[in-house]
C-alpha cells in the first residue's frame, strides 16, 4: 500500500510517499481503509522531529482520519462497512499514523462517523474538536451565558471553540488578524469579532459582552498574546492555554492576575484515556447537532501532493486542510480537480 513515511534521520527531506507492507494489528485492533485525513501543526512538528516525545523515524505521520472497516474486531463492536473515525488518545499509535491506504486502529480508538457530516468534516473534527471541548468545558468550566474569547480564532482549534462555544450557549467573542476571517466567523457562530491589535481590544469586548471582563479565553496563540487574555478576563476568569503559534514564552500581569482571582491553565488533548475521549466526543457531536453546524475544512490535497498540503498548513487557511486518500471524499474542494 502507499503511505507518507518518514525515514531516519528524519526531516521533510527524509519524508516521502513510498510503496510498504502493511503490518499485522492485534486482536483488539480493527483495520481501516482511510479515505480522509486531517492534518495538524503537530503532524509537521512530529516530522521534523520537534514533537516532545514524538516518534523516532522510521514512522507513518497523521493523526484524525475518516474511513470505512476492512475488517472488524475480537469483541464484533466493529464490522466491515462501519464508516468510522480515529479519535486522539493518550494510546493513539504514533509510529503506525493514519497517512497511508490502510491502517490497524485499536478499537477502542474509533467512534462511529456523525451521519450528518460528510467524510470530510468527519477527517477535519478530532485534534481539534477534543481540544476545543477540554479548554472550554473540562478545563475552562464554561457555562451557557457565560462569555469566551478564543485567539487565533481562524484556525481549526480555534473554528471548534467558536462552534461548540455557540452550541453551548455561550457569548463568543473571535480574535482573528484578518477581516476577511472575521466576517466568515461570525458566518459560523461568533457573536463578536474583533482584531487582536486593536489599540481599544478590552474596553470593546466588554462593551460587547456587557462586563468588566470575560468568563474564560481561550488562548490558542501564545507568546504575547497571554498578557492580553488575562487582562482581558472578568473575576475568577480563567485562561486555557492551547497553543504557541505566536511564541514559547509571554509574560503574567501578576497584579491582574491576583486582584481578579483568576487562573491560567494548560490544556493537553493527548492526556485523555480512550474512554475519556469517546466520552468527550459523545458531547461534541450533541453539541453540533443542536445548532446543525458541521467541522470546517479550508482545502483536500491528495495523497500525492502530501508535501503541497502541509505548506498550506501555514498560510492563509480557514479551517482544516485535509488529505484525500480515496474518493470521492469531497471532490469540489479536491486541488487540481477545478
Ligand atoms: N495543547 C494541545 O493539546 C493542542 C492540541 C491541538 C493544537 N494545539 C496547538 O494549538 C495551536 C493552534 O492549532 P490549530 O490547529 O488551530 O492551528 P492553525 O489551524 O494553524 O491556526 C491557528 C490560527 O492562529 C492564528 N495565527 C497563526 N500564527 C499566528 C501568529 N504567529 N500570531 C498570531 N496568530 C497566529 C491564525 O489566525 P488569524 O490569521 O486569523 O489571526 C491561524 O488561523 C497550535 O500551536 C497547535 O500546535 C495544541
Amino acid at each position: 500500500m502507499h503511505a507518507l513515511v518518514t525515514s531516519p534521520p528524519g526531516g521533510w527531506l527524509n519524508t516521502r510517499i513510498t510503496e510498504i507492507e502493511l503490518r499485522e494489528g492485534r486482536p483488539t485492533d480493527v483495520l481501516v481503509q482511510i479515505h480522509a485525513v486531517g492534518l495538524n501543526p503537530a503532524d509537521n512538528f512530529q516530522i521534523e522531529g520537534k514533537y516532545p516525545g514524538g516518534p523516532k523515524p522510521p514512522f507513518i505521520p497523521g493523526r484524525d482520519a475518516c474511513g470505512v472497516v476492512i475488517r472488524g474486531d475480537g469483541d464484533g463492536k466493529w464490522k466491515p462497512g462501519d464508516s468510522v473515525v480515529v479519535l486522539q488518545s493518550s494510546t493513539t499509535d504514533l509510529i503506525n499514523g493514519t497517512l497511508c491506504e490502510k491502517q490497524w486502529v485499536a478499537a477502542e480508538n474509533l467512534a462511529r462517523k456523525p451521519d450528518a457530516w460528510t467524510e470530510a468534516e468527519a477527517a477535519a473534527a478530532p485534534l481539534v474538536f477534543q481540544t476545543s471541548w477540554k479548554a472550554l468545558f473540562d478545563v475552562g468550566g464554561l457555562k451557557p451565558g457565560q462569555s469566551v474569547v478564543i485567539t487565533g480564532a481562524s484556525g481549526g482549534v480555534g473554528l471548534a471553540a467558536v462552534q461548540l462555544a455557540n452550541s453551548a450557549g455561550a457569548i463568543v467573542v473571535a480574535l482573528s488578524r484578518s477581516e476577511a476571517k472575521r466576517s466568515r466567523l461570525q458566518q459560523i457562530g461568533a457573536h463578536h469579532v474583533f482584531a487582536p491589535d486593536d489599540p481599544h481590544l478590552k474596553e470593546k469586548i466588554c462593551d460587547a459582552v456587557k462586563s468588566k471582563g470575560v468568563s474564560l479565553v481561550v488562548e490558542n496563540v501564545g507568546g504575547p498574546s497571554l498578557s492580553t487574555s488575562v487582562h482581558l478576563l472578568g473575576v475568577h476568569g480563567r485562561v486555557s492555554v492551547v497553543g504557541i503559534l505566536g511564541g514559547v514564552e509571554g509574560t503574567i500581569p501578576i497584579p491582574a492576575l491576583m486582584f481578579k482571582r483568576a487562573s491560567i491553565h494548560g490544556v493537553l488533548v493527548t492526556d485523555d484515556t480512550p474512554q475519556q475521549a469517546q466520552a468527550a466526543w459523545e458531547q461534541i457531536v450533541t453539541l453540533m447537532s443542536r445548532t446543525q453546524s458541521r467541522p470546517v475544512f479550508d482545502q483536500v490535497f491528495p495523497l500525492k501532493e502530501a508535501a503541497a498540503a502541509f505548506k498550506k498548513l501555514n498560510e492563509n487557511v480557514f479551517g482544516k486542510v485535509l488529505i484525500a486518500l480515496a474518493q470521492p471524499v469531497d471532490a469540489r474542494r479536491m486541488m487540481g480537480s477545478g
